[in-house]
Order: C-alpha cells, then structure tokens, then sequence
C-alpha cells in the first residue's frame, strides 16, 4: 500500500515535471540559438579570369566571326574612305560603323583613324615608323606611339602574363593592349573592386581610439 502511494507520488510529480518542461520549450522560454549569418556567395564573376574585350588574334583563334575585320566586303580596294568632318571639325562616324566611339586621347588628338588604319590598305595597320602591321599586330602599333608602356608590357609590369614560371616547362602568354584598352577609345572602363573576406567569427571589436 505504501509502495503504491509513493508510485502515484513519483509518477505524478514526473507528470507535472513534464508537463512544465513542455511548456517552457513550447513558450521558448530558453530561447533559441541564433542561426548563424547566411554568408553570402561571391558573385561568379569576379572569378572569370577572361579579359574585358578580345581582341583580333583571340577572335581567329576561336574561329569566331570576324566580318568586322572585312573591310574590303563594303570598301573598294581602289577607294580609300574619305573622313567626313562636321563644322567643329569633329569626325562623323557612317552609320554602318556606329558600334565605333572615337575618344582616343582626351583633347581628341588621336581620332583620325589613318593615324592608325592605312587607307591604301584598309587591312593593314600603318604606324608612324613605316612598317606594315596585321590587325594581329596591333600591339606593335599602340606600342610605335606608346614606348615606355610598351617596354613595361614586354617586360611584364604593365598587362597580364601567364604560361609558365620556368620556360623550359612551357611558355608565357602576354594578352594584347586591345584585350583590355579598346583601341577607338582606350580608357580602362574600370571594374568594381571583389568584397573582402568574409568574418565567420563576427567583427572583433574596433580598438579604442588613442
Ligand atoms: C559593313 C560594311 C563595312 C565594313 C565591314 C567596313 N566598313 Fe568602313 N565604312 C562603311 C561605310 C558604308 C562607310 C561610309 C561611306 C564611305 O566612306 O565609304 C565607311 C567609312 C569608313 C571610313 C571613313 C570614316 C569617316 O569618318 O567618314 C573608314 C576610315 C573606314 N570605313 C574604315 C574601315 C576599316 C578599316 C574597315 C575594316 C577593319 C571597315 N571600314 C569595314 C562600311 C563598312
Ligand atoms: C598615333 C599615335 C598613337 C597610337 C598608334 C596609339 N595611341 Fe594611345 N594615345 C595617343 C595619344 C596622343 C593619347 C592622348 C594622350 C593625352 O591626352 O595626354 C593617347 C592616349 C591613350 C590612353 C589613355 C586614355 C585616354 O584616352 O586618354 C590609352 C589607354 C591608350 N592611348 C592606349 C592605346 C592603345 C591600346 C593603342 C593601340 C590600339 C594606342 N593607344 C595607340 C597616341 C596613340
Ligand atoms: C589608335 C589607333 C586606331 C585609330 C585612330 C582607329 N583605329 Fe580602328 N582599329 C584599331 C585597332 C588596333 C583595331 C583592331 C582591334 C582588335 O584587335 O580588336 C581596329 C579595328 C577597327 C575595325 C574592326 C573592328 C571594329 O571595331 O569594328 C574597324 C571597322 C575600324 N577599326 C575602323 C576605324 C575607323 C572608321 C576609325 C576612325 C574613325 C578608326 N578605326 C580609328 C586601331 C585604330
Ligand atoms: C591586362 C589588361 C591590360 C593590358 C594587356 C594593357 N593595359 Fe594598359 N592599362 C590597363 C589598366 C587597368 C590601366 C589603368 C587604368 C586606370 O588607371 O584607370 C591601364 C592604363 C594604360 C594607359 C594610361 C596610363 C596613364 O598613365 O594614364 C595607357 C597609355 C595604356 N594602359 C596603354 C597600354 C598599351 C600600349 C598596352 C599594350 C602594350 C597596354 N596598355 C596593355 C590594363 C591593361
């Protein structure tokens, strides 16, 4: 009988016991722990390694469509294209070449497109120096106006270089001044800077000015 009584006991005061956790868990009364920061992913293009516009030589090398580069399917070989100026003495860019904004230099000094194209051969570049350059070549030509940037580029300061460390494993790749410049106007357009760092662990708390 005593036995009995201090069952009932026990299992009643478990029952309330119970009864009261599941209440607390319910009301939340420990409260919950916070779900850490949702890190957010960096957009995948700050991962492309491809540069801002490719050039002649990347376009043949991918055997992509290079009609662009067809003078000669809208020129006459016999005619060189007469450079149309407006009362300012602006150059007037034809319809058929609007994709083309001329902004060479920033007081307009280099926008007349035989200080570069060679109007006898539209295929060919003609630098000052009086070579004849392939559209291939245009380093060579920014290079013939443009020397200290040249020799920054040939030795790796100014550009992209990848390949190979050792040269006895592989070779080097330069990327050409118009994989990043666009030649009609060649200021860098810039590129929004990649966010830092993420802090797992929150932000550690800013030292006191001194
Ligand atoms: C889709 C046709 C087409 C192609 C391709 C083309 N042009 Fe033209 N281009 C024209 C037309 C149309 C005009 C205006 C009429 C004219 O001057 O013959 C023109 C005008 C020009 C002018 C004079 C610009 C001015 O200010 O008046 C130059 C320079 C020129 N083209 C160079 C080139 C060169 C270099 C190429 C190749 C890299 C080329 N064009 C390819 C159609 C074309
Ligand atoms: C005939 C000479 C000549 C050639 C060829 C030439 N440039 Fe220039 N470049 C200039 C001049 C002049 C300026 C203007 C300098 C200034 O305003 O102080 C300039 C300015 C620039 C600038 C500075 C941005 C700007 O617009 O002011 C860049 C970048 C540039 N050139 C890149 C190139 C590239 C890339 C090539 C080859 C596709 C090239 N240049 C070919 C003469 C040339
Ligand atoms: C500073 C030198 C320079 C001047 C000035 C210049 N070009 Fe070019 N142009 C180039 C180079 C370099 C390329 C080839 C770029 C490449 O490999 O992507 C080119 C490419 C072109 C092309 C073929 C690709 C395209 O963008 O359509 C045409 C057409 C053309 N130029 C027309 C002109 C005309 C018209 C003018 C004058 C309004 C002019 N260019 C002035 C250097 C010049
Ligand atoms: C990998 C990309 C890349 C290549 C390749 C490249 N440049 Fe640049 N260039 C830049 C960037 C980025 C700047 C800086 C733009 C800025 O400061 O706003 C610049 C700046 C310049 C300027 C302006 C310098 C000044 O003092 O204002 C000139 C001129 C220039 N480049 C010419 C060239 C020539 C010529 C070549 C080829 C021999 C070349 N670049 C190749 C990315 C490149």
């Amino acid at each position: 009988m005593q036995n009995g009584r201090k069952t009932s006991l026990v299992l009643g005061g478990l029952a309330v016991t119970f009864t009261a956790l599941a209440a607390a868990f319910l009301g939340d009364l420990p409260g919950r722990p916070v779900p850490p920061p949702v890190v957010p992913l960096v957009d995948r293009a700050f991962l492309s390694t491809a540069t801002v516009r490719i050039s002649y030589a990347d376009l043949v090398k991918t055997k992509e469509d290079l009609s662009d580069f067809e003078c000669y399917t809208c020129h006459q070989k016999d005619k060189p294209p007469v450079l149309k100026y407006d009362e300012n003495q602006k150059l007037v860019l034809p319809k058929a070449h609007r994709d083309i904004v001329m902004g060479h230099g920033t007081h307009g000094r280099n926008n007349n497109c035989y200080n570069c194209h060679n109007e006898s051969n539209l295929l060919l570049f003609q630098p000052h120096d009086g070579r004849d350059l392939k559209f291939a070549d245009s380093t060579q030509l920014c290079g013939s106006c443009h020397t200290p940037i040249l020799r920054d580029w040939e030795s790796g300061v100014h550009g992209r270089t990848s390949g190979f460390w050792n040269r006895t494993l592989g070779p080097i790749e330069r990327k050409d001044c118009v994989n990043c410049h666009d030649p009609h106007s060649p200021k860098f357009p810039g590129r929004p800077p990649a966010p830092g760092p993420h802090q797992l662990h929150g932000q550690s708390p800013t030292p006191a000015a001194t």
